[in-house]
């Protein structure tokens, strides 16, 4: 198959018309939305939402999220309507959040895995919204890479992934928030399942309490049925080993160049993934400054795609406190370093 790219650069919704037509005809389309791509079916339409498990290799297990255009459109896909709900889509819809409810009937099994709860979310690009709106019915859509690698945050991602196994990609340029959506379930108490742009802080302004589920900074313990599937697989690998530092910078600082110099006498290129407090301590050494640990957000925007770009063997990770956006920048860092993380 012949993939095409259509840029959405200079007009948000070019090439959304044919995109529309081509998921109303069962097809499959990866698009920009503000946190990173997704591949799009028709949510409605099951054959459609099995190619989605087909292209990328994805368990049948993990559930997808339904992406809407209107707020109104929730209410047919859910049972009902939590009472945090409309604060919520209130607040922070268009938008990086997710939130979890239980299912209408109309929701078909192979979106939701077999759960009796559907994921919703409206996306705050345009491209995305515009291309929701001209397909008239709500997009399955998870983010548009091989299963096991991390999210695409440009299109060039979505290509070296997928390319020959889509009919389109529209191309919208590198992606605001660089993590995905925070998913939060809302069935009993208000339950963090994956952190993300959206931070607890947030939603407990519009909310009050919420709680943050024990597996977003922890490995999910053998055999143990998780609330929110997709967190008990390896996710985000990059090609080389990543190894995560926490604790105050400078130490952490001190830590990843001894370990630095231990990999380099035994041959191995090493990476190392910094802060702007702590560039100045790297000269010499391959690194990228990930962004402000005062402002954690900013370490999220370039994470998936330097985990994918950096050619080494080792990726050495500055960890942060996971407070505000650290606990989306460490949940992704950890899953990618497999869990290999120690404190300095
Ligand atoms: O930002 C995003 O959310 C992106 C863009 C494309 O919208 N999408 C995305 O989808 O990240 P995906 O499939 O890669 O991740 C969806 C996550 C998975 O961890 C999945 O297990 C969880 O949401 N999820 C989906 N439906 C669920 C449900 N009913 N209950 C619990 N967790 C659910
Ligand atoms: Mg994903």
């Amino acid at each position: 198959m012949q993939t095409q790219v259509i840029s959405t650069l200079s007009n948000p919704e070019a090439g959304t018309v044919l995109a529309a037509e081509l998921i109303r005809r069962g097809e499959l389309v990866a698009f920009p939305t503000e946190t990173v791509y997704g591949l799009g079916a028709n949510g409605l339409d099951a054959a459609a939402v099995e190619k989605i498990f087909e292209v990328k290799g994805r368990p049948s297990d993990n559930p997808l999220i339904l992406h809407l255009s209107k707020k109104s459109e929730a209410r047919a896909l859910w049972d009902g309507m939590p009472r945090a709900a409309q604060p919520l889509m209130d607040a922070f819809w268009p938008g990086p959040l997710t939130l979890v409810y239980r299912r209408s009937a109309r929701v078909p099994d192979t979106v939701t895995a077999g759960l009796a709860t559907v994921a919703l979310r409206i996306p705050q690009n345009k491209t995305a919204r515009a291309l929701i709106a001209k397909a008239g019915v709500p997009i399955a859509a998870p983010s548009a890479n091989l299963s096991g690698r991390p999210s695409p945050t440009d299109a060039a991602h979505v290509r070296a992934d997928l390319d020959g196994k889509i009919p389109l990609i529209l191309d919208g340029g590198s992606c605001r928030v660089g993590v995905e959506s925070t998913v939060l379930e809302l069935t009993a108490k208000p339950t963090i399942l994956r952190p993300g742009g959206i931070t607890r802080e947030m939603l407990e302004a519009a909310i009050g309490p919420v709680r943050t589920a024990d597996s977003v900074l922890a490995p999910m313990p053998e055999g143990e049925t998780p609330r929110s599937p997709g967190m008990q697989y390896r996710h985000y690998a990059p090609a080389c080993r990543v190894h995560v530092v926490t604790g105050a910078p400078d130490r952490a600082a001190n830590r990843i160049l001894a370990l630095a110099r231990q990999e380099e006498a035994r041959g191995n290129a090493c990476h190392i993934a910094a802060t702007e407090q702590t560039k100045g301590r790297y000269r010499g050494w391959p690194h990228t400054v990930m962004g402000d640990r005062t402002r954690p957000a900013t370490l999220c925007v370039g994470l998936f795609a330097m985990l994918r770009e950096i050619d080494a063997d080792v990726i050495f990770a500055e960890g942060v406190p996971p407070d505000d956006a650290g606990l989306a920048y460490m949940n992704r860092l950890l899953r990618a370093s497999g869990f290999s993380v120690e404190e300095a």
